[in-house]
């Protein structure tokens, strides 16, 4: 990722061009308060990519406890990635990537032993970017969608250490 994005944590300054972000990029849309209510519950996960004082895309997530989908971890603390969207014109420029690195590095504040997701069956994209962070596809929700689509439930242990990424 260029020098001229910076990421930071998410203020609520920022939720207008959040609002905006989520409504063009995802059909998965949500309240003021629901944005807000994740932001004051978890603020060191919702996190936000800046480019000549906009921004261009956003992650927000959620942590729960209940059981692992990964093996032998029993009933963890998870961090859930609700959301997370670049805007068209920025990307392939690695922004998802360094926002889910952060909010997975973040995520320890919160002692969460596991990330997780859901994506589209159909999302090959985000599924791709997931499994280069060594996400791995842990089941599938039939029709999870609201338009009846399946989601992929990815998930992958922490912590989260950036070097391991270069390990085959
Ligand atoms: N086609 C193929 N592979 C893609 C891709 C595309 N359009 N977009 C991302 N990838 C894969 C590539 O392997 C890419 O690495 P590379 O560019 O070195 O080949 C890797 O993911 C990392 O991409 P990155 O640049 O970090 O992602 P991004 O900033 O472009 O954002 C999304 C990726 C999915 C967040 C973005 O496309 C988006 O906002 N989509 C709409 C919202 C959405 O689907 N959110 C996820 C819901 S689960």
């Amino acid at each position: 990722m260029q020098e001229t994005f910076t990421v930071r944590l998410f203020k609520s300054t920022d939720l207008d061009q959040i609002i905006s972000i989520n409504h063009e990029c995802l059909p998965e849309n949500y309240t003021t308060f629901f944005f807000m209510d994740l932001y004051e519950r978890y603020p060191e996960t919702f996190i936000v990519v800046e480019h000549d004082g906009k921004i261009v895309g956003y992650i927000m997530c959620r942590i729960e406890t209940g059981l692992s989908s990964l093996e032998k971890l029993g009933n963890p603390r998870k961090g859930h990635v609700i959301s997370i969207a670049v805007l068209p014109k920025y990307r392939r420029q690695g922004i998802a990537t360094a926002l889910m690195q952060e909010a997975m590095k973040n995520m320890v504040h919160y002692k969460v032993k596991e990330c997780y997701l859901e994506v589209r069956a159909s999302n090959n994209e985000a599924t791709t970017l997931y499994k280069k962070l060594r996400l791995k596809i842990s089941r599938t929700i039939r029709e999870y969608y609201m338009d009846g689509e399946d989601a992929h439930v990815m998930s992958r242990k922490l912590p989260f250490e950036p070097d391991s990424l270069n390990e085959t």
